[in-house]
């Protein structure tokens, strides 16, 4: 296999071209055959739905080259099973899961050469995503959708990589509203993110951490990850409905309680930030990242944590994580598929 000239070590999270993506359409009431394209672009009607009203879901799963050579997907069944949701949660025609997990396999075969090698801290990202194709100019639901699947090599999200990162905090933001589409993943809910994430980064900050939309009380997204805490050896997580159900904070929960810590999933009062011993930020992007400050831009209040290097539990949390999706641990729970690839 022809491997790509890239310096998988310094890759950012980023598009690279691949190969080949998947593509497969409804039409006439029906999923049609999954199709492989070498082409990046999409032929859209100019009234398509997706582009006037937002008809338009992702999804986001990695692919790692273990230390034996095989390829391993992380939990698509979960990705896959969000993915119905979210079409649901907008009126969007559900993929089968089973045409998804199909289309996941075929898109890493495909792009196999582009799986960066084990230990470079690079993986290959798969992205999902489903638009409404068919002209709409009255506001309802497309008739017409169509799921693409692409595959490029990414390296870390943040740019501090393992290291902490510094996010910070205003209640001048909502992400999402109490009763709207926060638990899903509909691209709307980014566009609506930009300029706080924006604004975070002019200050030199990697993303905004919001506060829940109805009361500013408590805490809720990290930018377009969860947020969680450590202390006395529990592992708490906010339990909001403005939240996305992290498939990597399910799975660090379960890691957690595998390790011997209690798990909480709460309602976490702002106020308790100045109790955690250690604070992360976890999603399929940001892994499971330490937190070393969070910034409160309205009280000019700053929380700190560890002293420049990700905390032992953060640590031990992050290294089995990553231990599994590498083949280097048991995978007690199922969590990855291997895929085989005629290399
Ligand atoms: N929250 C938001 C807003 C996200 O975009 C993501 C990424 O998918 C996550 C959380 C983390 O979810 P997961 O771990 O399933 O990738
Ligand atoms: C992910 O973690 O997969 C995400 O979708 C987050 C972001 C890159 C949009």
């Amino acid at each position: 296999m022809n491997t790509p000239d890239i310096d998988w070590g310094s890759l950012p999270f980023g598009y690279v071209k691949t190969d080949f993506n998947v593509r497969c359409t409804f039409q006439d009431g029906k999923w049609g055959p999954i199709e492989v394209s070498d082409s990046e672009y999409v032929p859209l009607h100019i009234a398509a739905s997706c582009l006037h009203y937002s008809q338009e879901i992702f999804e986001g799963l990695k692919a790692f080259r273990g230390k034996d050579g095989k390829i391993r997907v992380f939990r698509m069944d979960e990705n896959a099973k969000r993915f119905r949701d979210s079409a649901l949660g907008i009126s969007m025609e559900p993929l089968p899961v089973e045409i998804f997990e199909e289309m996941v396999r075929k898109v890493v075969e495909l792009n196999a050469r582009f799986v960066p090698p084990y230990g470079s801290g690079a993986s290959l990202y798969i992205r999902p995503l489903e638009i409404g194709i068919s002209p709409k100019i009255g506001v309802s639901p497309a008739s017409e959708y169509m799921v693409i699947m692409l595959a490029t090599p990414v390296g870390p999200y943040f740019k501090e990589g393992f290291k902490p990162t510094r996010v910070c905090l205003s209640r001048d933001y909502d992400r999402v509203a109490p009763k709207g589409t926060g638990a899903i993943k509909i691209g709307g809910n980014y566009a609506a993110s930009l300029n706080a994430g924006q604004k975070a980064h002019d200050l030199g900050y990697s993303v905004m951490l919001y506060l829940d939309p109805k009361d500013k009380k408590y805490l809720d997204e990290c930018g377009a990850a969860n947020f969680f805490g450590i202390k006395e050896n529990a592992y708490v997580t906010p339990n909001s409905a403005t939240v996305l159900p992290s498939i990597t904070n399910k799975s660090l929960r379960q890691i957690a309680e595998d390790l011997g810590m209690k798990v909480e999933r709460r309602e976490i009062p702002y106020e308790e930030l100045d109790t955690f011993e250690e604070v992360g930020t976890c999603g399929t992007a940001a892994v499971c990242t330490a937190i070393g400050e969070i910034y409160d831009l309205d009280n000019k209040k700053s929380f700190n944590y560890g002293n420049g290097e990700a905390g032992p539990k953060i640590t031990a949390l992050y290294n089995h994580l990553r231990g599994i999706q590498d083949g280097e641990l048991p995978d007690t729970h199922g969590w990855c598929e291997v895929i085989e690839v005629a290399e």
